[in-house]
């Protein structure tokens, strides 16, 4: 799947430029190469440039290139007064910076219907990291904002069948050791149901889901979808299907009751890093089909490596993450000796040019951990300006982290086997929505601009009868 434009295809002469390179001239300007930027759910780089310079990944490029849609002010504006809340910092910032059909999950929470959030996360390792974090932090404040259910889906299964060194019980306890580290984020039990897909989910609504969705889609469509080939394994073809399975309310009939033709209806909102939307592409091609909704999505960015915007933190790489395990003392060595700078090389030349934010990681670190807006725009200013130095910067970087960290490790202390139990429970999850939702005719007419709100709550029915997918 690597793109690679080397210079080998110079240009034809043309009057008025220089005479064409010979392609020995070219090879004594090796390694004149650059890469592509490439992003996948199994690989992420922001590509290279011709002198081998790690890039930053091209948010803007990506977004163009998988058909999302960027988030707006405007759209911001529409969530802030949908929701009375103030859009998260990630929000703010351009951390969570696309979307698709997020219009369609604020249009029915304005009217007080129903919706879940859907989330997850590949165990590949014991060892959690911050950048993991980052899209289970903003899951939790869309749970907290909407006060609706949510189904975290660990995928143990996928993370076996692509690797060639984890064997089965590996995964399996990751998954159970890395759903403590999730609860200890901050979940609501009442509203919260996980589950790991080897655990005890195949056999009911949900693996009926599976393999309606897995007959829909050929070996050709994931091939094209994620640059897999013949060689590819079965289980690797094939798990496409279950990660799109948990997009669709009626996999969980304890959480929406099994009402055939009202469970169908219920979208899901699905908050993830971008590597993971060519799975739910996929499934959006599908839903349709399966007469389900289509999943909405909104996609965050990766917290960068230590060293630099081009990469994200790797479980595997002890000097690019900073671990939820860490130690405030490990924090502090970390960023000082790997964190990359965008700060001048001495004092002098930082107090005459300043720093660069846009490469500086403490500096990107802070956008994540810091929520002042004015004291991160304070910080911004001042270390551009040189009046701040590099070492400062990453004395503040490390502060937030260390912070951040401690607070999680407490609340982990708590996560015993039996709360975890509890999240895992196939019980009915409670949640009320939105308190003051829209008459339904209200919001339509609102729409042609009429503002006036209802104040009738919502009630949800449960009935009986399967709900089965078009199989
Ligand atoms: N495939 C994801 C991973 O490797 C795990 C996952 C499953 C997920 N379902 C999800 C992530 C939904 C985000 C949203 O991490």
């Amino acid at each position: 799947m690597t793109k690679e434009t080397s210079t080998g295809s110079a240009p034809a002469d043309e009057p008025g430029q220089p005479p064409k390179l010979t392609t020995s001239a070219l090879a004594e300007q090796a390694p004149a190469k650059s890469v592509a930027q490439l992003i996948t759910p199994f690989e992420v780089s922001g590509g290279v440039d011709e002198s081998g310079k790690l890039l930053p990944v091209d948010y803007e490029k990506l977004t163009r290139e998988f058909g999302a849609t960027p988030i707006t002010p405007q759209l911001l504006e529409r969530f802030e007064r949908v929701t009375g809340k103030k859009p998260h910092r990630f929000m703010r910032r351009g951390i969570v910076f696309s979307h698709r059909d997020l219009e369609k999950i604020l249009d029915r929470y304005e009217k007080g219907e129903p919706f879940y959030l859907y989330t997850g996360r590949g165990p590949s390792s014991d060892s959690m990291h911050v950048g993991h974090a980052i899209p289970f932090e903003f899951t939790k404040y869309l749970q907290n904002t909407f006060d609706c259910p949510l189904v975290i889906q660990l995928t143990d299964d996928e993370k076996f069948m692509h690797s060639k060194k984890l064997k089965l019980e590996d995964v399996k306890r990751f998954a159970l050791d890395n759903a403590k580290d999730i609860i200890a984020i901050g979940f609501d039990p009442a509203k919260t149901f996980m589950f790991n897909d080897t655990g005890g989910i195949m056999g009911t609504a949900f693996f009926d889901n599976v393999i309606s969705m897995a007959k829909r889609i050929t070996a050709n469509q994931i091939f094209g979808t994620f640059g897999f080939n013949g060689g590819n394994n079965v289980g690797e073809i094939f798990f496409c299907a279950v990660q799109s399975a948990t997009s669709f309310a009626t996999s969980f009939p304890h959480i929406f009751g099994d009402n055939p033709t009202k469970v169908r209806t219920i979208p899901c909102l699905i908050p993830c890093a971008i590597d993971q939307d060519p799975y739910f592409r996929q499934c959006r091609e599908n839903a349709a089909q399966m007469k389900y909704q289509k999943p909405s999505l909104i996609h965050s960015v990766f917290l960068p490596a230590l060293q630099g915007p081009g990469s994200k933190m790797s479980a595997s790489i002890d000097a690019s993450a900073i671990f939820l395990t860490d130690t405030p003392n490990q924090i502090k060595n970390k960023i000082n000796r790997f964190a990359f700078s965008g700060g001048q090389d001495t004092a002098e030349k930082q107090r005459e040019l300043g720093g660069d934010t846009t490469v500086d990681v403490p500096f990107q670190y802070l956008t994540f951990f810091l929520e002042d807006d004015e004291e991160l725009a304070r910080i911004k200013n001042a270390y551009e300006s040189g009046e701040m130095m590099t070492g400062e910067i990453k004395q503040i970087c490390i502060r937030y982290l260390q912070e951040y960290v401690a607070g999680f490790q407490e609340r982990r202390k708590a996560v015993t086997e039996e709360v975890r139990q509890e999240y895992f429970a196939f019980k009915p999850l409670a949640y009320k929505g939105n308190p003051n939702p829209v008459k339904k005719d209200a919001a339509d007419d609102k729409k042609e601009g009429e503002k006036e709100k209802a104040s009738q709550g919502h009630t949800k029915k449960m009935s009986v009868g399967r709900a089965k997918p078009e199989n």
